[in-house]
């Protein structure tokens, strides 16, 4: 299994280009179940999830085809997606348990086709993550739903109805399946309590440009007006503003001074008035914007997770790291999920102080990190120890590279062009 070594000590100086949302991605992928239309997909990140949704979609008979980035995109890559015929509505174990958002798929296969069969996602690294708000709210829109045999066994044989679904907690995941599975259902769709990511707006674009009415996009209140039939369509995928939020603390942590092009600070909402708080001046350019320390030092502040626009859950462990080395004291509380606190041990291994009681964890700023080998339980968990270990004295290896590479394309050659000295030692 790959490694990553840094050396720390280096500042980050330079220009760092951010990819495609893989979160936004994900669910535009699955959109093109809904249609037997052509839908091109433009600046989609060469992520190992990306590959592992190509792989489900086409066993359900999504022709696929995938180019270096066109018009103007010439980072990402750029897909192009058709679904003549749905040759299957089972989503097997096998992928899904690799990943959760393998679900995705549940509400176009069962709009479409009147009928789905999707393994549960089961276990995560970062707590329980249940799937019973996806199943409560097609069951609103008319599906009957059993779970047997770790699958959950959906049918609508008069297809889907429009329907009023209240969400009791606000979900990404759930809000993205069925404003997907409303898209083509009969009649007019309400979704309260949606989720409102820039990840959910993306999508609700690119429904719209594929022919569904929206509308309430960008609020907690979305009414989707369902179509009999989905027009071809293009769409770019908006900048991944996790990784916007990651480089930004990464260059914050090494005193750098980095350009983020294509970086779009009002996606980063609540994260970039905490970085500023902390002593961070972020200042837009015509490219994106520059992020360097303000006056030096870092400051300790409090931060609580909460859905967007509040400060996202994904860019918890980060936060933390730069926290790890701040002036003074940083309480931070995880609301979203319960069990993300799995790099603090490993954050421990390199010299940093942080006591978790509960959903808190209090980080106590300390002068140094040290190096050391440190485990990657998860996607942002690894990377928020890259972080780290560019600040620490010595060698790091990040061992467990394979969840970094889920979420993050070419870290550590981005992270090399501007000044770091990383390299991935392989096998
Ligand atoms: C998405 C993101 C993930 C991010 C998360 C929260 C993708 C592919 N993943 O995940 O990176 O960390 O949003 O911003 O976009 N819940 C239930 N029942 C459900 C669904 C969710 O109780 O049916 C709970 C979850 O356990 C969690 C909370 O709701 O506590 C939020 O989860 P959700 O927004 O659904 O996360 P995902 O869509 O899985």
């Amino acid at each position: 299994m790959d490694r990553i070594r840094i050396r720390g000590g280096k500042q980050l100086n330079g220009t760092i280009r951010i990819s495609g949302s893989k979160n936004a991605s994900l669910p535009l992928m699955a959109t093109a179940l809904l249609s037997d239309q052509k839908f091109t997909l433009h600046n989609v990140p060469r992520l190992a999830d990306i590959t592992t949704m190509m792989v489900l979609l086409q066993q359900h008979g999504v022709e696929i085809n995938s180019a270096a980035g066109e018009n103007g995109h010439s980072h990402g890559t750029t897909l192009t997606l058709q679904t003549r015929k749905i040759t299957s509505t089972t989503a097997p174990y096998d992928i899904v348990r690799k990943m959760r958002a393998s679900v995705l798929v549940l509400g176009p296969l069962l709009a479409r086709e009147g009928q789905a069969k999707v393994s549960l996602p089961g276990g995560c690294a970062i707590g329980a993550r249940p799937v019973d708000l996806h199943i409560a709210g097609l069951k609103a829109m008319g599906a009957e739903i059993d779970i047997d045999g770790g699958y959950m066994i959906a049918k609508a044989p008069k297809g889907l109805k429009g329907a009023r679904y209240t969400f009791p907690k606000v979900s990404v995941g759930a809000t993205e399946n069925l404003m997907m599975a409303a898209a083509l259902a009969k009649g007019t769709t309400v979704l309260a309590n949606a989720a409102r990511e820039p990840e959910i707006i993306d999508l609700a674009q690119c429904l719209t440009s594929m022919g569904v009415t929206v509308e309430g996009i960008g609020t907690e209140t979305l009414t989707i007006h369902g179509v009999d039939r989905l027009k071809e369509a293009t769409h770019s995928v908006i900048p991944d503003r996790i990784e916007i939020g990651t480089y930004a603390m990464a260059v914050a942590m090494t005193a750098g001074d980095v350009e983020l092009v294509g970086g779009r600070l009002e996606l980063l909402e609540a994260a970039a008035q905490t970085l500023r708080s902390a002593g961070v001046s972020l200042e837009p350019t015509e490219k994106g914007f520059r992020v360097r320390r303000a006056n030096g030092q870092l400051h300790g502040v409090d931060v609580m997770t909460e859905p967007y626009p509040g400060f996202p859950t994904d860019l918890q462990a980060q936060m933390m790291a730069l926290m790890t080395r701040a002036d003074g004291a940083s309480m931070i509380t995880e609301t979203i999920f319960e069990s993300r606190f799995m790099h603090v041990p490993e954050l421990a291994r390199m010299g940093a102080n942080v006591v978790v009681h509960g959903e808190s964890a209090l980080v106590r700023g300390v002068s140094k990190l040290r190096g050391a080998e440190v485990m990657a339980t998860d996607l942002r968990a690894s990377v928020s120890l890259a972080i780290a270990g560019l600040a620490a004295e010595g060698d790091t290896t990040l061992h467990r590279v394979y969840h970094l590479d889920r979420g993050y394309e070419r870290l550590e050659e981005k992270l090399a062009a501007c000044g770091a000295d990383i390299e991935r030692l392989k096998g």
